[in-house]
Formats: C-alpha cells, structure tokens, sequence
C-alpha cells in the first residue's frame, strides 16, 4: 500500500513539476511573436521584390517557385519571407529554408483564412513527385520559422505519392518554430513532419496549428496529422481534423512534449490518436516523453434525435478512432519488431470521448507511466475483427483500457486497464457498418468540421491577464516550485527505483485516482 502511494505521488508531482514548466511556454505566445517581429525588422535584408512593407508577390506563377527560393538562398541568416494576405502561391517545387533564423510568415500575421496558402502544383508521376510544399531540413536551419501560412497539399482525392510531408522540418537542427500553420490534403504520408536529423534534432516547439483533413481511411491511403521524432520538442494546442493514421505519431522523440492538443475524426476512421509505436528510429527510447492533457474524440452520432432512447445513434460515416492512445510496436506492427518495446514514455491526465476500439491499447513497453487517463463525456467501444486480423491474433473485444501483460514491464498503469492475453496488431480492427452504436455528444452535422468537444481549459498556475511584473513574478515563483517539486519528486523516483528492485510481481499497478481530491 505504501510503496503504492510513492509511486503514485512521484507521479503527481512529476507532472506537477512539468506543468509549470509548460504553463510559461502556453503564455509565452503572444510575447514571443512581438519580440521576433521586432527581430525580424532590423535584421531584414532587402531583395530588389520586397521592400519592407511589401510582400512577395504570387504572380507570375511560373517564377513564383523560383523567386522565393533564390531570395531564402541569397539573403543569409534571419531573413523574413514574408507572403501578401488572402493570396495563392501555386507552386511546383518545395519552397527551402537555406540559412539560420530565417522566418516564412505573411504579412501582418493573420490567424484565420487571410493567412497566405502555398498550393503544392508540382508534378506527379507513376507514384513520385512534387508532395512538400516547405522543407526546412538543411545542415543549416537552426531557428528557421514557419508562421501563420496555410498549406494545400492537394491530394484530392487521389492515392497517396511517395515523397515528404506538406512540412517537412527538422533535421541536424534546433530552435525551429511551426506556429499558426494550416497543413492539410498532403499528397504524401503526413500533413506536418518534423525529422530526427540523424538523432541530432533538438527542440523543435509545434504550438497552434489546424491540421487536417490528412490522407483517407481507404487501405494504406492513410495519413498523419503531425509526425514527430525531434528529441526535446513541444507539440502544444493544436487542433488536428480528420487525420487518417495517427493524429500525432512521435517517433521516441525523447524529451518531447505534447500538450493540450485536440484530436478529431468527422467523416474518416482514424487509425490512432496519439502513438508511441514506432521503434525506429529512436530504438523505442521515449524516456521523458510527456503526452498529458490532450482531448481524443473518436466518432459521435450524426442523428439529430435518439428514437429508440437508447443513447446511441447512427453515425452517417461510420467512423471511429480505432485506438485513443497506443503504446509498443506490437499494438500497431504485430511481432515486426521481435521482442523489442517502446520504453520510458508518460501519459498522463489525457481525455477520451466519443467512438472508439480501445481508447489506450498497450503492448510491448518497459518503464511507461500511464495514469489518470479519463473518458469524458458519452463513449462507446466498438468494432468487430476485420478480414486482415490474421488468424494467429486473439483481437480481444472493444473496450477501455487494454494492456497485454505479456509483454509490457516495470510499468505504472492505472487500474482500469483490463487486461488481454494478445494485444497484437489492434488497427485490423473494423467499425460496425451502420446500427445504432454510436454516441450522443458531438455536432450533428457530419459535413461540419467544428470541434465536437471543449478544449482543455487554460491552466491556472499563473493568470495570462496579470501586468507584466505580475507575470515574471509568476513565472519565477513557477520556477522555484518546479524545481522544489522536481527535487521532491527525484527523491520518490529514487525511492520507487528502490523499492523497485527488491523481488517482488514483475509489474505494479496503481490505485485509482477516484476524484483527485488529495492531490
Ligand atoms: C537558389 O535557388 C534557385 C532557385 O531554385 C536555384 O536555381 C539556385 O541554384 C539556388 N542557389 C543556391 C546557392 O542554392
Ligand atoms: C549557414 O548560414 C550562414 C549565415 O547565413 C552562412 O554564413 C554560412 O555560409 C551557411 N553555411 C552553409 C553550410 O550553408
Ligand atoms: C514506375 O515505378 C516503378 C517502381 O515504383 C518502376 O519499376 C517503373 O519502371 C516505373 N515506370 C516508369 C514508366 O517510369
Ligand atoms: C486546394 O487546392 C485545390 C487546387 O487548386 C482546390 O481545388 C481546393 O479547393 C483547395 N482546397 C481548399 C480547401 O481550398
Ligand atoms: C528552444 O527553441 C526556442 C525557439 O523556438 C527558444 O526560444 C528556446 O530558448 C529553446 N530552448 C532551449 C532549451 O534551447
Ligand atoms: C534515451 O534517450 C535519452 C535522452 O536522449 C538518453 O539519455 C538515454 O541514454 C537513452 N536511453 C537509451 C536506452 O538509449
Ligand atoms: C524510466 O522513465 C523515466 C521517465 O521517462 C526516466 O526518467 C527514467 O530514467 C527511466 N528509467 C529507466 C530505468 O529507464
Ligand atoms: C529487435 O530485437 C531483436 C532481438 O530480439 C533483434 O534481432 C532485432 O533486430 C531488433 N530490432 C528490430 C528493428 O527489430
Ligand atoms: C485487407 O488487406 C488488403 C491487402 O492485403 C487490402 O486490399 C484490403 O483493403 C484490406 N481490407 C481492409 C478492410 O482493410
Ligand atoms: C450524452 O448522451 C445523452 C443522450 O443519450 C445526451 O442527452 C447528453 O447530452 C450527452 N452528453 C454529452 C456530454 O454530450
Ligand atoms: C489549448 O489549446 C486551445 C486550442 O489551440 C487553446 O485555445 C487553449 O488556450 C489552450 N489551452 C492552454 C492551457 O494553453
Ligand atoms: C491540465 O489542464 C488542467 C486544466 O484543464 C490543469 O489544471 C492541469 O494543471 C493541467 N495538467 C498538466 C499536467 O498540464
């Protein structure tokens, strides 16, 4: 019971700890856009097309491509790109980022439909072509930012074409900034990536950006909404739409972050919520990987009224989110993997609501922590075997929280996880074709792309309204407690890691949370 508690508590203040240091970057947006405006001004340079208060402009289109890549390649370090609001720029090639610090933005940065829309035109051909409209991956992007833009990647409707993501950015590099940024329609795997840069990528921050729709859900045309493998990154408060494969994928990404972001399914299956599946190309490392406070909602009932009154309806599309959050490669890839796991990942505090298969499936992982993950709202768990679940897989039954104790170790589960004998390649999985199973909760209207659910509300550790003394103060008395609660909480990990290795069951699972009220 004690050793229970310890470890439980080390939890809390764990994500205690990191909250506060998450509550500074939430609030740092606004400050930070100013200062790096002001940046951009003195050190801009001045091509012959762009004087200071103009923009690049989309016509001709036939040398649009080209205009914008010799004035990235020939203006140096913190250049400013900047694109005229409202306007297309249909281009045929991936606009690249050459120097540190340079900034693709448009002017005045807007946030809504005047953002500037790069549409990728280029050519397509027996399956390869023209599929990344930004690439900001060279030996030499360290700090490079792309800002209030809109991306078409205009797929429409064809198979997928094998190439890079609408974004593709990382690389050997740190510092970079994807804010404000709609990605949606790729004609490739994923709406946003950002690379591991041979695992030198270092601190990529991806915050407030609309993605999808992403790829379709017929058989492998799937897409991502956001792919991330960059070590130490944030993904914060991003709003993900109808994404196809995984809503945010990490591949290991140690470090990395991924907070109060929304993931949404309307009129397509999505295949995962959040993943910690891929073993490559981090050999499953997602020591201090974070996923906490993000709100998955599978589908819901696009009935406008409940005529049996049995609280499901019908959904017009027939979609679900297969699995919420999934962890360990065997979830997603079978025994593709062998025996290897995905290990020292953290999922904590994250909210399911709507249709599902499994709202977190997990398999093949060693040292994860997942507590205090809740269903929200109406839920339902559904789904039958589909014709490519092989014969050899025991696809258990729809529910929760399923956990194969096979093959997961040294792990922190909470305790409504039911536990399966085979928990082997979930995705195979099919939503009922038609029937009344589905959630009331979510908009009606199937064509409608707003968000069936609130999102997570601002954190009160520190007011954003407070004068701007009362906000340093926050900040650093923030500090100060996250640093006590960060010694605090090494002092129970070192008692938990103890405890941990005197003999005793190969695996522990904690109390529930019930209402929280003693945290
Ligand atoms: C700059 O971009 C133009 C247009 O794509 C290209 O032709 C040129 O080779 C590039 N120059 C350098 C130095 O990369
Ligand atoms: C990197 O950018 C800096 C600053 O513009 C420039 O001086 C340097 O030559 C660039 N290096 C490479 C390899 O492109
Ligand atoms: C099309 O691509 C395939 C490989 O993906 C290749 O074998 C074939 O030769 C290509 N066809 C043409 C006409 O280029
Ligand atoms: C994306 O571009 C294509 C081609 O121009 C266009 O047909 C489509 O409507 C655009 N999508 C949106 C959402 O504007
Ligand atoms: C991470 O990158 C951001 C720019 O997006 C920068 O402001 C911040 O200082 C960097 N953090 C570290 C620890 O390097
Ligand atoms: C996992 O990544 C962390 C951070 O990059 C590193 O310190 C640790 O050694 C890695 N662990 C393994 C088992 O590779
Ligand atoms: C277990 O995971 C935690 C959180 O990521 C990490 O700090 C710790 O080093 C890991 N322990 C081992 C033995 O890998
Ligand atoms: C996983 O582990 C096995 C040993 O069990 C090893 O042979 C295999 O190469 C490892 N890596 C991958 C990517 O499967
Ligand atoms: C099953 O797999 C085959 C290819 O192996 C594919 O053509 C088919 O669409 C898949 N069916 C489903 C329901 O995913
Ligand atoms: C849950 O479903 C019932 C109908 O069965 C509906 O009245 C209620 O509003 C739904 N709750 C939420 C939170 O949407
Ligand atoms: C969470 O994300 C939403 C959507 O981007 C945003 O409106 C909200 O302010 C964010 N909450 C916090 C605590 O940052
Ligand atoms: C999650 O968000 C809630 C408010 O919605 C906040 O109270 C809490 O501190 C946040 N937790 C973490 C771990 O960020």
């Amino acid at each position: 019971m004690h050793s229970r508690f310890t470890l439980t508590l080390a939890t809390v203040l764990l994500s205690a700890a990191t909250s506060y240091a998450s509550a500074h970057l939430s609030e740092d947006p606004v400050h930070r856009r100013h200062l790096s405006r002001d940046e951009s001004m003195l050190k801009r340079r001045e091509p012959n097309f762009a004087r200071d208060d103009s923009c690049v402009d989309p016509d001709p289109a036939n040398t649009v491509t080209d205009r914008m890549n010799v004035a990235l390649n020939s203006s140096g370090a913190g250049y400013v790109l900047s694109l005229c609001p409202g306007k297309q720029y249909i281009i045929n090639a991936p606009i690249l980022f050459a120097a540190p610090d340079q900034e693709i933005s448009t002017q005045g940065y807007p946030t809504g439909d005047d953002r500037a829309t790069l549409v990728v035109d280029g050519p397509v051909f027996n399956g390869t072509g023209h599929t990344t409209a930004v690439d900001g991956t060279c030996s030499n992007c360290s700090g490079v930012k792309l800002r209030n833009i809109q991306i078409n990647g205009t797929r429409l409707g064809a198979p997928p074409t094998n190439g890079g993501a609408n974004i593709e950015m990382g690389g050997a590099n740190s510092g970079q900034l994807i804010e404000y940024v709609k990605s949606y329609d790729p004609r490739s795997w994923s709406c946003l990536h950002v690379q591991e840069g041979g695992l030198n990528c270092n601190n990529a921050t991806v915050r407030n950006n609309d993605i999808g729709p992403c790829g379709s859900d017929a058989f492998q045309q799937w897409a991502d909404g956001i792919s991330m493998a960059c070590a130490n990154s944030f993904v914060l408060n991003n709003l993900i739409d109808n994404p196809t494969d995984g809503g945010i994928v990490l591949f290991g990404a140690p470090g990395t972050r991924v907070e109060n972001n929304t993931i949404w399914v309307h009129d397509q299956t999505l295949l995962g919520g959040i993943n910690m599946v891929d073993y490559d190309p981090w050999n499953g490392n997602y020591t201090g990987t974070v996923v906490t406070n993000n709100t998955i909602a599978g589908g819901f009932a696009t009935d406008t009224v409940d005529e049996d009154q049995d609280s499901k309806g019908t959904n017009s599309d027939d979609v679900i989110i297969k699995i919420g959050i999934a962890i360990g490669p065997r979830t997603w890839f079978g025994d593709r993997y062998f025996n290897n796991v995905s290990q020292s990942g953290i999922v904590i505090n994250n909210q399911l609501t709507g249709a599902f298969g499994y709202g977190i499936a997990m398999t093949s992982a060693r040292n994860f922590t997942v507590e205090q993950n809740v269903l929200t709202g109406n839920t339902s768990f559904i789904g039958s075997r589909g014709p490519n679940c092989s014969s050899s897989d025991q696809t258990p039954n729809p529910s929760p929280f399923v956990i194969d104790f096979n093959t997961v170790s040294s792990s922190t589960t909470q305790f409504d996880f039911s536990s399966v004998p085979d928990g082997d390649s979930l995705t195979c999985v099919m939503p009922p074709t038609g029937g009344d199973y589905w959630p009331f909760g979510g908009n009606p209207d199937p064509s409608s792309s707003a968000i069936p659910v609130s999102v997570p509300e601002p954190s009160t550790v520190s007011s954003g309204h407070g004068s701007s003394a009362g906000r340093t103060a926050g900040l650093v008395i923030g500090i100060i407690a996250g640093v006590a609660l960060i010694a605090v909480a090494a002092w129970f990990i070192r008692k938990w890691a103890l405890n941990r290795s005197a003999p005793r069951s190969r695996f522990r699972r904690s109390e529930y949370m019930a209402g929280k009220e003693w945290l």
